[in-house]
């Protein structure tokens, strides 16, 4: 008898089932009622007491064997029945990351559809430009520092390809292909040769807007601004307009928006002043228009450009550029909205 065990010990070491039913058999084979085990437990009473002790573990070996080899080639099956039974329905799942919207793309998404509810539309242009789209059609005389060297990147040494420094470029591109009135937004990618800190960095984004057509007024400028900084930051935040200069515009400004942080009574953030510099705007030159073939005489258009960091800046009181760049998941993951 023990010889005879010896050998199902041997035949079960080297069983093998290709599928689920070929795995009950062999369970039914040796551990069903009619099966082996219990055939052997029968035959055992038999066993002279002096053997009694060996071949009855040896049976409780192949029996152990058995269902060990059972479990074994059921792990290797997926989605099987066997080992389903021992899953807890009642566990939570594995959890499923989700992961967020990037600070940069959920305020550019809000700034499109804050322009986009009062009809303006959304261009793009090329992240490579010449010189004529993003100086000489804007009015940058040629010595225009910036076009030098320090602030652009141009491309093979051609100093007629470089890397756009601005979206107003994308003004030029769409005043050449479309008719006013012409009412347009263009965020986008740009590039500026800068040495790296907390304030400023070589690529960052810009949201340009356009407005084209008989009769533009500064005060349609300072209306809609007006509207964008309470849909962005609250009803309470204030705007003030400060002269400035811009090639492209005449007249032109820089707007300030009242710091939320104190209130506009001063602190650290806003330098003791109260306000915070957001973009540039103005009334679209008339040269601007005459390049682009659209008549002055008869449009007029405003313009402004803000960058998105920098809204997001002011939105998040975030103040070192480099974590919007760094796609470090831990800074990332604080951003969730719905846009
Ligand atoms: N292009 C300017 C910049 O990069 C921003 C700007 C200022 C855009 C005035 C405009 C504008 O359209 O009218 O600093």
């Amino acid at each position: 008898m023990l010889e005879d065990i010896d050998r199902l010990i041997e035949a079960v070491k080297v069983f093998h089932a290709e599928n689920q039913q070929e795995l009950e058999q062999f369970r039914i084979r040796y551990l069903g009622k009619k099966g082996i085990l219990n055939d052997l437990f029968r035959e055992f009473r038999d066993v002279p007491t002096n053997q009694k002790k060996e071949t009855g573990q040896r049976i409780n070996d192949l029996k152990q064997l058995v269902t060990d080899r059972i479990e074994e080639i059921s792990g290797t099956f997926s989605g099987n029945s066997e080992s389903d039974r021992h899953h807890d329905l009642t566990l939570p799942g594995p959890s499923i990351r989700t992961g967020a919207r990037h600070p940069v793309s959920i305020i550019r998404n809000q700034i499109i559809e804050i322009f986009s509810r009062q009809g303006f539309t959304i261009s793009e242009g090329p992240e490579i430009e010449d010189d004529w789209h993003v100086f000489s059609a804007l009015n940058f005389p040629p010595e225009h520092p910036a076009r030098d060297m320090q602030d652009t990147f141009f491309i093979s040494r051609n100093p007629d390809v470089l890397l756009r420094t601005h979206t107003s470029s994308v003004q030029v591109r769409v005043m050449e292909r479309e008719k006013p009135p012409i009412r347009t937004i263009s965020p986008g990618r740009v590039f500026r040769n800068e040495a790296i800190s907390a304030r400023a960095h070589c690529i960052f984004h810009q949201v340009e807007g356009l407005y084209i057509d008989e009769n533009v007024s500064f005060a349609d400028l300072k209306q809609i601004l007006l509207y964008f900084v309470h849909e962005m930051f609250g009803p309470d935040v204030a705007i003030r307009l400060r002269p400035s200069y811009f090639p492209f515009t005449e007249p032109s400004a820089e707007m300030d928006v009242s710091c939320r942080l104190c209130g506009g009574k001063g602190c650290n953030v806003c330098k003791h002043t109260g306000w915070l510099e957001i973009m540039g705007c103005g009334m679209v030159d008339p040269n601007v228009l005459s390049f682009n073939c659209i008549d002055p005489e008869k449009y007029t258009g405003y313009a402004f450009g803000m960058g998105i960091e920098r809204v997001a800046m002011l939105k998040y009181q975030v103040r070192d550029l480099r974590l919007y760049f760094e796609n470090d998941v831990r800074f990332l993951d604080q951003f969730s909205s719905a846009h």
